[in-house]
């Protein structure tokens, strides 16, 4: 059901909840450990405290993605002003990023609408008040929801304004397998119909040594988010968990194409959710996200046969990271 609230003293014109409720959480859990290669969804990694933890790995020096695209976004602002035109809607798909939003709002003309969505609500309605805060004239609306399954833009957003804009920053792509990829675009390209456009960060394939780094950084904060899928399990479900047991492990997997992160038992291990007991061997692993890297000719394939036409695409000097400016085809 969705909950609408007013427009409150923040100025958020609307805030619709469509967020998975825990039984989600604990189905989706209890499935992926049934699994043979057990495995728990990436995006179960985003509660409260998974994305103050991200936000730690946008900061580190190995992880080069967010500060690369940031750069990237600011470099290339006059173009993306030309390209997107006046009035733009622009939709977000899933807000990291306060920085980079608010460079794509300050860099088009007159936007008339920032519609958000999000899973995690805490996260969700921090940047919607931020944004209308910042951005004072324009109309803000937070949508809580999982992005990746099918989704419909709610008749409260979009009201008005000139093209739509999709906004996918962070190369959040890379954590869809290609063909769950090639079905989001195609929903992305419905949702901002057949005058609007994408902009979207995509990583590039690249030295494989600069890959693992990023996703095993020294701080071990990647370590951390990972382990907080264990901590969340402890947290919100009725389950039993010694998290001391089990070890970030990620990797580049150069055949997929991916990192791939997984959590793996140190030793022989139990993980026993409301009546039903998972057992691990040392060394097994639950497998939590697949990264996927692409390189700009793929990507391209990728995003025409969804139906969109490369409008621009720039990447950094060193090669590291791509943004596309993609329009309906
Ligand atoms: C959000 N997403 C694009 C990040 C990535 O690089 O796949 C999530 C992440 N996982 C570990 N580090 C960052």
């Amino acid at each position: 059901m969705d909950d609408l609230t007013p427009p409150g003293d923040g100025g958020v014109a609307y805030f619709v909840d469509r967020q998975p409720r825990v039984a989600d959480f604990e189905q989706a859990v209890i499935a992926g450990l049934r699994a043979p290669q057990k495995e728990i969804p990436a995006k179960f990694f985003y509660d409260e405290e998974g994305s103050h933890i991200f936000n730690r790995i946008c900061e580190t020096e190995e992880y080069y993605v967010t500060r690369t695209e940031i750069g990237l976004l600011s470099d290339r602002s006059d173009d993306i002003r030309r390209l997107a035109g006046p009035g733009a809607v622009v939709i977000e798909y899933g807000c990291g990023s306060a920085a980079k939003i608010n460079l794509l709002l300050d860099a088009l003309e007159d936007p008339a609408e920032y519609a958000a969505i999000d899973i995690s609500p805490e996260h969700l309605r921090f940047v919607v008040e931020d944004i209308s805060t910042r951005h004072p004239g324009l109309r803000v609306g937070g949508i809580c929801a999982d992005f990746t399954g099918d989704f419909e833009l709610p008749s409260e957003a979009a009201a008005g304004g000139g093209a739509k804009l999709g906004f996918f920053p962070g190369s959040t792509i890379g954590n869809q397998t290609p063909e769950e990829a090639g079905v989001f675009l195609g929903q992305v390209r419905e949702n901002v119909g057949d005058d609007g456009a994408l902009l979207i960060g995509v990583d590039l394939k690249k030295d494989i040594g600069r890959l693992n780094r990023a996703y095993n950084d020294d701080a071990g904060h990647t370590a951390d988010f990972n382990l907080n899928l264990l901590r969340r399990i402890e947290r919100e479900l009725d389950s039993e968990v010694d998290i001391d047991g089990f070890e970030h492990h990620a990797f580049y997997n150069e055949g997929e194409g991916r990192i791939e992160m997984h959590l793996r038992a140190k030793s022989a291990q139990r993980i026993r959710i409301g009546g039903e007991t998972f057992r691990f061997s040392e060394g097994e692993t639950i497998h939590t996200e697949n990264s996927y890297k692409y390189t700009v000719r793929e990507f391209g394939e990728l995003s025409a046969r969804a139906g969109f036409a490369a409008g621009a695409t720039w990447t950094d000097a060193d090669g590291l990271f791509s943004i596309h400016f993609l329009t309906a085809a």
